[in-house]
């Protein structure tokens, strides 16, 4: 079942009921103001950092009642209802919510009277823009009242929810003609305000939400909008909100157009004060004279439009399946945008109060990112590789504002120091900008032990090298990534945190997947130390990938498949010898996609494996058999019930290493069996099951033994995007961007048929056609580079034309 549809030419997702299985979301903002916004209006802003300097306020723990959002409420005689339906949830005459790229638009009908909203972030500017058009459909004149409504956050989100004592005291605000400025904790050590103002003269205001809604009222029933008069009150503590009142005449056929703004300002600490006790206004009135009109307004929206068609042009498909395209071209290369910005910090799954920026997240982020826009990336890599350990271990995670790492969830998780081998390789290769690998990067923030972040890589090899257990594996440490295979935890006691208990340096549990990861980045580490000309760190480095590929085939091999780990009492984990967790997809997907077992067969027989064992029509598992009861000695994976999450669900993140790993063996038709099960737009069609957005990847879909097999969580913020877009874009359709230059070798079904490629790739343009006559799944007979036939698959790399033409036959 569907509660929508993909209208591609638009770039949008349109649904036709608020009453989705879950909030549909979408984010708007692509570089510091971020806003969430949901199908029926829910959601939250925030400047740079969702949990140090939130905008307004949302409810927690409470996802599918979806409260508090920017809401507009509409009073039409006795009848008052909003164009997004919540929060009256007033049935409406029709409805619909069309979330585009950065932005969301509603239109919403009610007796007569449509109102429709389209809501974005203009490039540049910290100001959300929402423009209501409000239309008399009717054959009689209408009076009615619009109001706004946005709720202040008192800025730290989560001191916000728990600190009543103080925060009920502190909330201050001022209004000058149409707009209301929310200055909570300016007087002291902030020196920034927020603004929420309209384009027209207001017949009245209210700052405070207990006259907003008057007592025991919530939003759906707010007093002054049922009397249809707010009182104009300057709130004083308690809890400040924003709300306009405007009263508009329509005749028959009339529109009214109104442009809201809500924006985020700074100023000098100088330079905070009109005078004593009044905020200087002169940025935020300058902010929004830039948007006093409707052409101001379609002005700004235009530019987002094209910001994003020029992005999103830089990877182009067009090929006989919709959903590939519609993935590639639109979504799915969205959805990486988002993530690169996110990480996992603020979703409807995330709260934006617990996860700042993840190490070995952000990293992976950026595979999928790197092409839109390589300078963000390359600051990126600065940021993260800024919070390292001077041994080559990591913070896991680091605050977006600071950029300081956050001691809260700890460190040594072992593969973090890798994945930013990952990241830097990924930007090297697209961009050819070496010059990053000379930058003097800090360590934890301390700027004078800094380093080339070429020294950072090594030290990140190193750090494996240096620890490695009894058989020569590397140690797990905390975990790797699995975030819940936590071997040196053993948490006996509620409230522990599985990833920060117990030490962080267990001298024997080892992890197969690190290995595998290992060997991988290891080689992409040599390729950079050979580009760089030491070719002696490049055979140390060689040297030490063969001595773990031996040590994964001695003791990481169970005979049909890969070992996951040694526990701390170098007990197997994911072999056949094992009660419970006999095989597991990690090492499968990294040890293949690394090249080990390729030659002698083993990797066919791992991957054989996962089919036979993990595979469900909704993706691949986990691991199979599930945990039944909880292991002490294995952590938090044993914690989930059967099916969910680490514990044999459908880690989507993981699905697309086993689609990539049965590229590197040729086998085309399994790569995109495995990527269709999880892929958005192939499966809409039974959104009543999936429940999560049909345009977007969600971390996990519960697995076969759970409960609701099929269900999805965790919607938007997913490693995922960012594989799913490498494995389609890369590995399947086989455009692969090398040191040397774009690498041309697809490995598709047989009959996925003809394609063509535009790739924007160091500023030129490749159009690529890609021919299979002979319906092969993999093997590249011939490549024409502008008439002329090369060798091999790689179109070196020389910057002298703006376009290269290039034709590729298969086999
Ligand atoms: C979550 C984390 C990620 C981890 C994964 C598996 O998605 O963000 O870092 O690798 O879970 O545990
Ligand atoms: C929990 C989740 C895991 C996530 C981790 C982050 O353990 O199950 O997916 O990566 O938290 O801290």
């Amino acid at each position: 079942m569907k509660y929508g549809f993909f209208d591609d030419n638009n770039k949008e997702y349109v649904i036709t009921t608020p009453k989705t299985p879950l909030p549909w979301i979408n984010y708007l903002g692509c570089t510091d103001f971020f806003t969430l916004i949901s199908n029926t209006c829910g959601g939250y802003t925030f400047y740079k950092d969702a949990k140090l300097l939130r905008m307004t306020r949302y409810r927690y723990n409470d996802t599918t009642l979806d409260t508090n959002g920017k809401y507009f409420y509409i009073k039409d005689g006795d009848t008052i209802w909003n164009p997004g339906w919540q929060p009256t949830k007033t049935e409406l005459d029709s409805y619909e919510c069309r979330h585009g790229i950065g932005y969301s638009k509603f239109t919403g009908a009610k007796n007569d009277i449509e109102a429709a909203l389209v809501t974005f972030v203009p490039i540049g500017d910290p100001v959300e823009l929402t423009k209501v058009t409000l239309t008399n459909k009717g054959n009689a004149k209408k009076d009615i009242q619009l109001f706004s409504y946005v709720e202040w956050c008192l800025w730290n989100a989560d001191d916000d929810m728990k600190n009543y004592q103080r925060n009920l005291s502190i909330g201050e605000v001022e209004v000058v003609d149409s707009t209301i400025y929310h200055k909570t904790e300016y007087r002291e050590r902030r020196n920034h305000y927020a603004v929420y103002s309209v384009n027209a003269k207001i017949d009245a205001f209210e700052t405070s939400r207990d006259e907003f809604r008057g007592a025991y009222n919530g939003p759906d029933k707010p007093a002054a909008v049922i009397a249809g008069k707010l009182n104009s009150t300057i709130a004083s503590g308690w809890y400040p909100i924003a709300s306009h009142q405007l009263n508009v005449s329509l005749n028959p056929g009339e529109s009214k157009t109104f442009v809201f703004a809500l924006g985020y300002v700074e100023n000098a600490e100088d330079d905070k004060w009109e005078k004593p006790g009044v905020i200087n206004k002169k940025k935020a009135d300058a902010l929004l004279a830039k948007y006093q009109t409707t052409e101001d307004f379609d002005k700004a929206f235009d530019g987002l439009c094209k910001y994003w068609n020029e992005l999103l042009s830089k990877f182009h498909i067009a090929s006989k399946d919709e959903h590939v395209n519609r993935m590639v071209n639109i979504w799915n290369q969205y959805q990486c945008m988002v993530t690169f910005n996110m990480s996992r910090s603020a979703s409807y799954y995330e709260t934006g109060i617990g996860r700042g920026m993840g190490f070995r997240d952000s990293c992976q982020d950026l595979l999928g990112f790197v092409h839109l826009i390589p300078d963000r990336a390359r600051e990126r890599i600065i940021d993260i590789a800024s919070t390292q350990f001077q041994d080559g271990s990591a913070y896991h995670q680091y605050q977006p504002l600071t950029k300081k790492g956050n001691s809260d969830i700890g460190s040594g998780f072992n593969d973090d120091p890798l994945w930013l081998i990952a990241g830097t390789s990924a930007y090297i290769r697209e961009t050819g900008d070496t010059s990053i690998l000379e930058e003097m990067v800090p360590y934890d923030n301390d700027m004078s032990v800094a380093t080339t972040l070429m020294e950072h890589l090594k030290r990140s090899f190193n750090y494996i090298v240096n620890h490695k257990g009894p058989h020569d594996l590397p140690l797990i440490g905390r975990a790797d990534w699995n975030d819940c295979l936590n071997l040196n935890c053993f948490s006996e006691h509620p409230g522990e945190s599985f990833q920060c208990f117990g030490p962080s340096e267990g001298p024997v549990a080892e992890s197969v997947f690190i290995a595998g990861m290992f060997v991988k980045y290891g080689r992409e580490y040599a390729a950079l130390a050979k580009l760089m000309g030491d070719t002696a760190e490049e055979a140390r480095v060689l040297a030490e990938v063969d001595k773990m590929i031996a040590a994964i085939e001695k003791d990481g091999w169970d005979g049909e498949w890969f070992v996951r780990a040694y526990d701390a009492y170098s007990q197997k984990i994911g072999s056949k010898e094992c009660e419970e967790g006999q095989i597991y997809i990690e090492p499968q997907g990294m040890c293949v996609m690394a090249g080990v077992g390729v030659d002698d067969g083993n990797a066919k027989k791992a991957l054989d494996s996962v089919k036979e064992k993990l595979d469900t029509k909704y993706g691949v598992m986990i691991l199979q058999p599930a945990y039944t009861r909880y292991h002490l000695e294995l952590g938090e994976i044993t914690s989930y019930p059967p099916g969910y999450k680490e514990n044999a669900g459908i880690f989507c993140h993981n699905n697309p290493w086993i689609s990539i790993a049965e590229t590197c063996i040729g086998r085309g038709d399994r790569a995109f069996e495995v990527y269709k099960k999880t892929c958005p737009s192939y499966i809409e069609d039974i959104s009543e099951i999936h429940r999560t957005e049909p345009y977007v990847y969600s971390q996990m879909v519960a697995g076969a033994d759970a409960k609701f097999h099929g269900e999805a969580k965790n919607s938007w913020l997913t490693g995922t995007a960012a594989w799913t877009f490498t494995n389609i874009s890369q590995y399947i359709l086989g455009i692969y961007p090398t040191l040397e230059g774009l690498s041309v070798n697809p490995c598709t079904p047989a009959e996925f048929g003809d394609f063509n490629v535009t790739r924007v790739y160091r500023g030129v343009t490749y159009n690529i056609e890609i021919k299979n006559p002979n319906k092969v799944q993999k093997g590249v007979a011939s490549l024409l580079v502008d008439g002329k036939e090369i060798q091999g698959n790689i179109i070196p790399f020389d910057g002298s034309k703006d376009t290269v033409n290039v034709i590729a036959t298969m086999r």
